[in-house]
């Protein structure tokens, strides 16, 4: 039986909204869970990549679990097929903008996740992001990210989506530093309250792909 990789681009216009951390937090948490996972990064800025060569330092070649392929969005559909009954689960990061690339990442995703901090910045941007998921007819569902507790703007930043997370990944340094040697939150800290939040997030995330359960057309 053939098996299609399910497919999570995150994507948002808005520069800094948190795309890369989420990529490599949701690749390793799947990992983590025994899921295969590839990491596709379409960034030229390739952050998502200067981790991957910090992890292949740290474990070794072979021992990194992920693997990342660094492309550019016109080849997407051609890593996706080539990745087919080798993987369970294709994370791709893309690019702070909606062009060309980082719409072909769009287009070949089962569900896109649009990462928001609750700002007002944040909220206009993530609203070109979500029209262009709309006009794609893919689906996609928000992510407040980078969120104080009690946090009135996020209160206010969750009205404006009907597709959107449940729970939020809060504002935690852990987010920032454990990805530094090529790891993340999940891996160096397992039991801390960033991991405890990309969990619930993987929960929710997995929850909504299962719902979905349609097989990929452009990988089929
Ligand atoms: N939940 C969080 N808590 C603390 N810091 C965070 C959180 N999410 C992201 N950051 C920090 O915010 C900054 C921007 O994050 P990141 O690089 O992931 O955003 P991005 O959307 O990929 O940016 P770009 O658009 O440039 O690709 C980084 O310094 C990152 O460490
Ligand atoms: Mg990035």
């Amino acid at each position: 039986m053939t098996t299609i990789p399910q497919i999570i681009t995150i994507a948002q216009q808005k520069g800094g909204a948190g795309k890369t951390t989420l990529a490599i937090h949701i690749t390793t948490a799947l990992l983590q869970m025994g899921h295969k996972v590839a990491a596709i990064d379409i960034d030229p800025q390739a952050s998502l990549s200067h981790w991957f060569a910090q992890r292949v330092q740290k474990f070794g070649d072979d021992l990194t679990g992920v693997k990342l392929i660094k492309t550019s969005g016109w080849k997407i559909n051609s890593e996706i097929i080539s990745l087919k009954n080798k993987i369970d689960f294709i994370i791709i990061d893309s690019p702070p903008h909606i062009e060309t690339d980082a719409k072909a990442a769009i287009r070949a995703a089962h569900l896109v996740v649009v990462p928001m901090q609750p700002n007002p910045t944040d909220i206009w941007a993530t609203k070109a992001t979500v029209d262009i998921c709309e006009e794609e007819g893919v689906n996609y569902k928000v992510l407040l990210n980078r969120v104080t507790p009690n946090s009135k703007l996020a209160e206010v930043a969750r009205k404006q989506f009907n597709k959107i997370f449940k729970n939020t990944i809060n504002n935690r340094v852990l987010f920032a530093s454990s990805i530094q040697d090529g790891r993340s939150a999940t891996e160096i800290q397992p039991k801390s309250a960033a991991s405890n939040d990309i969990k619930a997030i993987i929960k929710e995330l997995l929850h909504s792909l299962k719902a979905l359960n349609k097989p990929h057309k452009k990988a089929a």
